[in-house]
């Protein structure tokens, strides 16, 4: 190869790398690479109907004059200059619904084929994160269950002791965090949950008993609003998690010693309508982070800072977004920055046929989130 040629190769052999083993240069070229193609097509409709209307209009003036030459009545200079106008609408509004046409075509084109190797490899990476926690969560069971075995021996110096027990403590938190990541690859499934009649108000008043350690430990008051016989169509296990999500971030996101409390409130908005309210009073979300805080891994900077939300994985939200999806139902956030923050969701009532058909037509759910900033 001669040696002027050789920058060049290296430049083909580079982008050719790039483009088979960078997944978002490929997406990049294929998004140009038809946007390019549609641009050529364009310039291909708009060259055919300058010419087409070039000889359309030739074509109309060559009749009108014959017709002024021959004919007994001839066509007037409005009749032919409005023959040739008609000539460029019909060519506009041929040459418009082409070029309309191409741009959803491409714009399908795109999103289904151009996007495909992204979308792939976003599907991977959840069942990546299902299958490792999947993976993990034996061995630290064995970890732990050796831990307190060893903590029963009497003769362990009082030191070796306390790191068992922070080794626990770690575990514990740690199982949580596997825990959360195994339930949000199985919400990327949904068909896998049976949903039926559930009282939503009963899930909440066992929260509630569960979180009542955590909420003495913080100082934290827990008030109950919880109205009777509140049936949801929904999959138990799943609302007990969106409980218990929103519970303990009310609870530990309210400052210790402050008096602070947290209301829990299940109730019947309409006859086809239950609403769970969650309110606090604690630390509040900054406006920045309101809308990414049901994003997976996304954890605010006010909780971060206040060292409130070390340990934290950052998933719990996004799992209670995906499971109220899955429910059909909304969710509806306020929050204050230092004076507290209520989400409240809205869950379809047990009906007959919500029951005979939980995941509707698409089976996708409805996907609301409403922010409120007062
Ligand atoms: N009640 C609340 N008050 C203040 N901030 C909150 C509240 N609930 C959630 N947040 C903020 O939203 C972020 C995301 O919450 P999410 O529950 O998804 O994650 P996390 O609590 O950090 O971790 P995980 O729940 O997975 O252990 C939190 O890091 C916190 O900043
Ligand atoms: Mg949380």
């Amino acid at each position: 190869m001669p040696p002027y040629l050789k920058p060049y190769a290296a430049l083909v052999t580079d982008l050719t790398d790039k483009y088979r083993f960078n997944l978002f240069y490929k997406t990049a070229t294929h998004v140009v690479a038809l946007q390019v193609a549609l641009a050529l097509m364009s310039i291909i409709v708009v060259a055919w109907s300058i010419q087409y209307a070039q000889e359309r209009t030739i074509e109309t003036v060559g009749e009108g004059i014959v017709a002024g030459i021959f004919a007994d009545s001839p066509a007037s200079t409005q009749s032919l200059s409005e023959a040739v106008a008609r000539v460029s609408d019909e060519t506009y509004l041929y040459s418009s619904i082409i070029v309309l046409f191409l741009n959803i075509l491409f714009g399908i084109l795109i999103a289904r084929y151009a996007l495909w190797p992204t979308r792939n490899s976003l599907q991977f990476q959840k069942r990546f994160i299902g299958n490792i926690a999947h993976e993990i969560r034996t061995p630290l069971a064995i970890i732990k269950t050796n831990t307190e075995v060893a903590l029963f021996d009497p003769k362990l110096p009082e030191s070796v002791r306390e790191t068992f027990d922070d080794t626990i403590l770690e575990l514990d938190r740690i199982s949580e965090t596997i825990n959360n990541l195994l339930s949000f690859d199985t919400l990327t499934r949904p068909r896998r949950m049976q949903f039926e009649a559930t009282d939503l108000g009963d899930i909440a008043r066992t929260a509630l008993v569960r979180h009542e350690a955590l909420a003495k430990s913080r100082e934290v008051h827990l008030i109950d609003e919880i109205a009777e016989d509140c049936f949801v169509c929904g999959n138990s296990v799943a609302l007990e998690q969106v409980v218990t999500n929103l519970v303990k971030n009310a609870v530990n996101y309210t400052p210790k010693g402050k008096n602070g409390s947290v209301t829990v409130r299940v109730e019947k908005e309409s006859a086809h309508k239950i609403i769970l309210s969650v309110k606090d009073t604690g630390i509040g979300i900054d406006q920045k982070d309101l809308f990414h805080i049901f994003e997976p891994f996304y954890r605010g900077d006010t909780s971060r800072a206040r060292g409130i939300g070390t340990g934290t994985s950052g998933l719990g939200l996004a799992i209670v977004n995906e499971i109220v999806r899955l429910h059909k139902g909304a969710i509806n956030i306020r929050s204050t920055p230092g004076v507290g923050t209520e989400i409240r969701i809205s869950l379809p009532s047990a009906t007959d046929k919500n029951l005979e058909d939980p995941f509707g037509e698409d089976g996708k759910g409805t996907n609301e989130v409403s922010v409120d900033f007062s």
